[in-house]
């Protein structure tokens, strides 16, 4: 089968080869799945780097997400065991971890329903309990994971208010339902956003950014606020002041969604449950913005990893690239 491969860690385009290599077997628990769909996902560009906190054994092929077809024919939503991602025409996965792809959806779309939904239900209902009626800013909303932290926002009856890094980016973000959208590289976000709440500031920030994404979410949050650390997308992890988030009344709640895969697999579940609720409902849909073939990969990581894409870049092997 053919797979995308790192062999030396590096910039995504340089580093990832596409190579014929035997389809992986499965281990203790594990399927083999044929890839139907795989969501390029930011972390696939810094597991490329070597720099996510997992490190896979070299070579690796990259993809942490995909809409797969079991050999007894379920069509299904899974994480890729790694070195065997997604980025490739089979991959293995944990068998008590499939989820079942929902009919309303196509596979790209069943594909990228996951990571980036399930990180947006977790930040936004578990960690900070985001109410109707609340204002809510998605850093990055025109991205994979903010689009989905937009529409689901929007769902749970939230003023959705996106930051976003240019002109195209802001109408997409329109498109998703903000209530506002800022511009970051034309608009003062703070000043905007106070003008926006009559000086009261939002109630929950979506942070996957980090640095000056951050320092502008602690300048405007609400009294009792809270800060959703999803990501550090911007390359700087910020160092935040302590003595800011006393005096304001503002919290700081980290997220890491994949530790739910084993501190509490039942709320995966139940949190599938609600997305292919709301995905039958209408209220949620992935944002796939382009469909690429298999040897196209890694063009669309390098292009996720320079922040230059909105919505979701999914790799679908049927599709016929011909010889890039
Ligand atoms: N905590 C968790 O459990 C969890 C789970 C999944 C993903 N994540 C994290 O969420 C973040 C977003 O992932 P994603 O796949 O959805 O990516 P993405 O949002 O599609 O791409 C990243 C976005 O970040 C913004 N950005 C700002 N400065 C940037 C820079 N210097 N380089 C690149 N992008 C920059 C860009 O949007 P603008 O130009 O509009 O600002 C860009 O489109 C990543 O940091 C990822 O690691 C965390």
């Amino acid at each position: 089968m053919q797979a995308w491969r790192v062999h030396t860690p590096g910039e995504p385009r340089e580093a990832m080869r596409l190579e014929e290599v035997p389809q992986p077997v499965p281990g203790e628990g594990e399927v083999r799945l044929k890839v139907l769909a795989a969501n390029v996902n930011f972390p696939d560009a810094l597991l490329a780097r070597g720099q996510y906190q997992i490190r896979p054994p070299l070579p690796f092929t990259p993809g942490v997400e995909i809409c797969g077809e079991t050999e007894d024919g379920r069509r299904v939503i899974a994480n890729p065991s790694l070195p065997y991602g997604g980025f490739a025409e089979y991959v293995t996965a944990p068998a008590r971890a499939l989820l079942p792809a929902p009919d309303t959806l196509d596979d790209a779309e069943a594909a990228a329903l996951h990571i980036g939904y399930q990180t947006g239900w977790f930040g936004l209902h578990r960690r900070a309990r985001l109410r109707s009626g609340e204002t809510l800013l998605v850093h990055a909303a025109a991205g994979g994971v903010g689009s989905a932290a937009v529409q689901l926002g929007k769902a749970a009856g939230a003023t959705v208010i996106g930051v976003v890094g240019g002109k195209a980016k802001a109408r997409t973000a329109e498109e998703l339902g903000c209530d506002l959208v800022i511009d970051r590289t034309a608009e003062d976000i703070v000043a905007r956003v106070k003008e926006f709440t009559g000086g009261r500031g939002v109630d929950v920030v979506y942070d996957p950014v980090g640095g000056d994404a951050y320092t502008a979410s602690a300048k405007c949050v609400a009294f009792e606020g809270r800060i959703v650390v999803v990501g550090f997308a911007g390359g700087t992890v910020p160092a935040p002041a302590l003595n800011h988030a006393l005096v304001k009344n503002y919290a700081i709640l980290g997220l890491h969604w994949g530790l739910y895969a084993t501190k509490d697999p039942a709320a995966i579940l139940a949190c599938h449950g609600e997305l292919v609720r709301l995905a039958a409902e209408g209220a949620v849909r992935p944002l796939v913005s382009e469909r690429v073939p298999l040897d196209a990969a890694a063009d669309a990581v390098q292009r996720v990893a320079d922040g230059t894409t909105t919505g979701r870049l999914v790799v679908v092997p049927s599709l016929d690239g011909g010889a890039r």
